[in-house]
């Protein structure tokens, strides 16, 4: 297998890399962290120029990769592979307070897998070798098909050997439907590699939180409350879960008695097709009414893009800055094949 030499300027940086591997992912073993968001050639956040050298472009979705940014030099790194050495200019993506754990493969065993809502599933994975993350973060799963599907981790650092991840089917989905809803059980060898993105909690930053979730996008926020919990931190924090009916709350008594123990921490979960004895209405619509000023504070949002979409707008609408909002959407086959998921503020950071 041919090997080639990556520089990553300004920094100079240099990593090998071999001509079936992504830019990306040869950055990201050696722990040079470049931005990132769904490693699948589909939001645009890693577009970076090739200075010198020439790449195969992958599977880059046209909506990400125009025509004429291929022409001026630009790839999405977490998709081109080397076809010689190259050079390319990469911003680094080093952050105060945001430790940097290279990408590992990982190898375990179904622990459990087990119904806790309508179409949603909770995977928990005995693994090998423990996996260094940031509360937040995400791995890639590897499908028997041979394609890789990312998943968020709910569960903390504190729990390296034993990661939990929540799956909603998709209808005719390749990693869901065709997999984890069918033939996965219990015993059964997976192998993943992580932890990847840049949605992770940011403990340099001490601003009230408000944590902003649909469905199974409540994964990372159980992730990130939890490690504030078992931190002891007494930082206010907020969380909206966002789900259709009564039926599709999950953690729910968990959430709750964490609420009832800490009076830092407020749970808000909302329907948005039935109503019941709490609120009612999509995530948008509920921060408008409950924060016509949301400045001042910290939000992270995860779901489904429409979702994270109208949430950001809601809180920009509330005053809140760019650089206060912290996104994760979770794009599948069909938001990359219909190139909707371009639809975003441009300041804000994956
Ligand atoms: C960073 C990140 C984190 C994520 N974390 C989570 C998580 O914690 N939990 C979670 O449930 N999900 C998460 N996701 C989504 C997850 O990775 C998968 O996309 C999702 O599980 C669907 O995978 P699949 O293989 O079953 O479906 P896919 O095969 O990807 O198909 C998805 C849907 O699109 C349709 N489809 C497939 N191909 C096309 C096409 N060409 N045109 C139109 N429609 C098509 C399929 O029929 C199906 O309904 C995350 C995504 C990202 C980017
Ligand atoms: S991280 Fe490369 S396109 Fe999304």
């Amino acid at each position: 297998m041919t090997t080639y030499r990556i520089t990553i300027e300004p920094v100079g940086a240099e990593v090998a890399c071999r001509e079936d591997q992504t830019v990306l992912d040869a950055c990201l073993r050696e722990g040079i962290w470049l931005p990132h968001a769904c490693t699948h050639g589909t939001c645009g956040t890693c577009k970076a120029e090739i200075v010198d050298g020439e790449v195969d472009f992958g599977d880059a979705s046209q909506y990400a990769l125009l025509e004429s940014e291929r022409a001026e030099g630009c790839a999405l790194l977490c998709v081109a592979k080397p076809r010689c050495d190259l050079i390319v200019e990469g911003e680094v993506d080093a952050e105060e307070g945001v430790d940097i754990h290279p990408v590992r493969d990982h190898s375990g065993v179904v622990g459990s897998l087990t119904d806790v809502a309508p179409e949603v599933r909770r995977l928990i994975i005995d693994l090998d070798t423990p996996l260094a993350f940031n509360p937040g973060q995400y791995v890639q799963l590897n499908v028997p098909s041979g394609e890789q599907r990312p998943y968020s981790i709910a569960s903390t650092p504190a729990e390296p050997n034993r990661i939990e991840l929540h799956v909603k089917r998709s209808p005719g989905g390749l990693a869901t439907d065709g997999w984890i809803f069918q033939s996965l059980a219990v015993g059964q060898r997976v192998t993943l590699s992580g932890p990847y993105g840049r949605f992770s909690f940011r403990s340099a930053r001490s601003e009230p939180i408000l944590l902003l979730g649909s469905g199974t996008g409540l994964a990372p926020l159980k992730s990130m409350l939890k490690h504030l919990v078992e931190t002891g931190s007494e930082r206010p924090v907020v969380l909206y879960h966002g789900v259709a009916t009564e039926a599709h709350l999950y953690d729910h008594e968990w959430l709750q008695s964490v609420a009832a123990d800490h009076d830092w921490f407020s749970y808000r979960p909302a329907l948005s097709r039935d109503s019941w004895q709490g609120r009612t209405g999509r995530i948008p619509d509920l921060l408008a009414q409950d924060y016509p000023r949301a400045a001042g504070r910290v939000a992270y949002i995860c779901g489904s893009p429409a979702m994270v979409a109208d949430t950001v707008k809601a809180l920009m609408k509330a005053r809140l800055f760019p650089r206060d909002i912290y996104r994760e959407d979770f794009f599948d086959s069909a938001d990359r094949a219909s190139g909707a998921t371009l639809v975003r503020g441009p300041l804000i950071r994956r």
